[in-house]
């Protein structure tokens, strides 16, 4: 097996500014992700190069995540092992730069699946994990567009969200995470598809590894990367699984985004999104990197 590492940037429309930051930042991630995936094993691969994403302000994950309707950044986010399934996640967890290394600890160090809100924190803190407060998570374009969506002038909706790895290691182990600050004036407290296993993403040797970004109460609805995996294994390419499965999320409501990325069990690699965009980057071995903004539309990058 080749070891593999595929990113996503988010679904949703990148402003014509943004489009050159959106695609170094997913080649930084994947970079980032492969030198991981070569001295520690596939968990800390898609760690590091979902840490790059959320340090990265062009991405809503992190610093520079989308401000909720009382204009705080709460954030979710989730990872999973494909060796042994174990899953770690914190759901509505306000102002923390680096959700997936708290969503870690939880994997590693509570004895449960996924913690929320201030029993989050409390857990965080307990363990010194997490960078919290309002300089972790706040940038002034995040600001600017929360004052436009509540003032009516820009749409709260179709803006790139979420952040996503997955990766495959030499003997076939595979993990998945990913990391959001929601939807752009959400309900505080509310929480997506991003830390629930199967929805927001899933791995699991043998199968697969998948993550989903879009609209997470679409994404919910049809657990999305399960769905996805389980047509992989009924025959589908990786690339077709993710395409049907970005259709049944849509199906025929232009409001709806939704995009995958998936690897098979076998390495092979799928991208699509039914989206303006999804900026994904990806890297077979120490082969160059694949850099795109739309599914099908990859470019090499030989550095
Ligand atoms: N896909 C991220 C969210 O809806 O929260």
């Amino acid at each position: 097996m080749i070891p593999t590492i595929l990113v996503h940037g988010g679904a949703g429309r990148i402003a014509a500014e943004n489009l050159a930051a959106a695609r170094a930042g997913v080649e930084r991630a994947v970079a980032a992700g492969r030198r991981a995936l070569q001295g520690g094993d596939v968990l800390d691969a898609v760690v590091a190069a979902v840490r790059v994403m959320e340090d990265d302000p062009v991405f809503n994950a992190g610093r520079g995540a989308c401000l909720d309707a009382d204009g705080i950044v709460e954030v979710d986010a989730g990872l999973m092992r494909g060796r042994d399934l174990a899953v770690g996640a914190i759901a509505a967890v306000p102002e923390l730069g680096d959700a997936i290394n708290v969503a870690r600890a939880v994997l590693e160090r509570s004895g449960h699946c996924m913690l929320a809100a201030d029993g989050a924190v409390r857990f965080a803190r307990a363990q010194g994990v997490g960078q919290f407060g309002r300089d972790a998570v706040w940038t002034a374009k995040a600001q600017a567009r929360w004052e436009a969506a509540r003032a009516g002038i820009a749409d709260a909706n179709g803006q790139a969200d979420t952040v996503g790895a997955i990766a495959i290691d030499a003997d076939g182990h595979v993990a998945a995470a990913c990391s959001t600050g929601g939807v752009l004036l959400k309900t505080p407290g509310r929480v997506g598809d991003s830390p629930i296993p199967g929805a927001g993403y899933y791995a699991a040797d043998g199968l697969g590894a998948a993550c989903a970004t879009g609209v997470g109460e679409a994404i919910l609805r049809r657990v999305a990367c399960y769905d996805a995996l389980l047509r992989i294994r009924a025959g589908l390419s990786a690339t077709a699984a993710a395409q049907a499965v970005c259709d049944a999320v849509v199906g025929d409501d232009a409001s709806i985004t939704c995009g995958l990325i998936l690897l098979d069990a076998h390495g092979g690699v799928g991208v699509a999104h039914r989206s303006a965009h999804m900026s994904h980057a990806y890297a077979r071995g120490d082969g160059p990197i694949h850099v795109g903004h739309v599914a099908g539309e990859t470019t090499e990058v030989i550095r």
